[in-house]
């Protein structure tokens, strides 16, 4: 049997991986992974523990001992824990704060990429992140870069009621000395500024399929 096609999508906040991702696993009918959510499911769950997001030992600490599944539902991996997914919670402002911190923890990155490799069980993938093209699949021939000028990137964040400040984030997150995010090798960059997501979605499929069919 041949092993699953993963497309990794990385880049900036806002500059439209969830919804390009999204687009490109249904039009494809792959299986859609925010490894986003998941890092922001361990940062929620720090905040239920009263871990200090600021110790790496605490949080490495708490990882390490964490009981987790892996399950998909409706085409789309959900990180449960103890069987409930904390899919509104994972979107608050103080979970968006925290998660950086927890992000940039070595052990929760080794632990993550596993847990995100692990996702090839439920068929091929269209997964969404930071460094899924430089760290969690670098073996994929199908690499994405998405990127928009920040004007419009915070337009789009203002659009769904979200106030944040995606330079301060976008700097920590490609600053960060683990899996930080970057350009990874052999991506093909798309700067989507002046973009629909319709527009890039397409665009994506069709680099998708013409080398599906090389
Ligand atoms: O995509 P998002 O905003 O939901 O991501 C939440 C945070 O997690 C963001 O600060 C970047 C980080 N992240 C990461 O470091 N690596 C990933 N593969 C996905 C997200």
């Amino acid at each position: 049997m041949n092993s699953p096609v993963v497309i990794a999508i990385d880049g900036t906040s806002a500059s439209g991986k969830s919804t390009n991702s999204k687009l490109i696993a249904k039009a494809l009918e792959f299986i859609y992974v925010d490894t986003g959510a998941m890092y922001r499911t361990l940062a929620w769950y720090c905040g239920q523990k009263r871990i200090d997001i600021h110790s790496e030992k605490e949080v490495s600490a708490l990882c390490r001992k964490w009981k987790t599944t892996l399950d998909c539902v409706n085409g789309q991996v959900r990180l449960l824990v103890d069987d409930y997914y904390p899919e509104k919670e994972i979107r608050t402002a103080e979970t968006s704060a925290a998660v950086p911190h927890v992000a940039a923890v070595p052990y929760v990155r080794d632990w993550m990429k596993k847990k995100q490799r692990e996702c090839t069980r439920f068929g091929n993938l269209v997964m969404e992140g930071r460094d899924i093209g430089s760290n969690v699949f670098p073996e994929t021939d199908f690499k994405f870069y998405l990127d928009a000028c920040i004007k419009e990137r915070s337009a789009r964040r203002e659009a769904e009621g979200v106030n944040e400040n995606l330079a301060a984030r976008d700097q920590r997150d490609s600053q960060r000395a683990a899996a930080p995010l970057m350009v990874p090798l052999g991506a093909t960059v798309i700067n989507n500024s002046g973009m629909t997501a319709a527009e890039t979605s397409k665009l994506i499929i069709a680099h998708i399929v013409k080398r599906l069919h090389r």
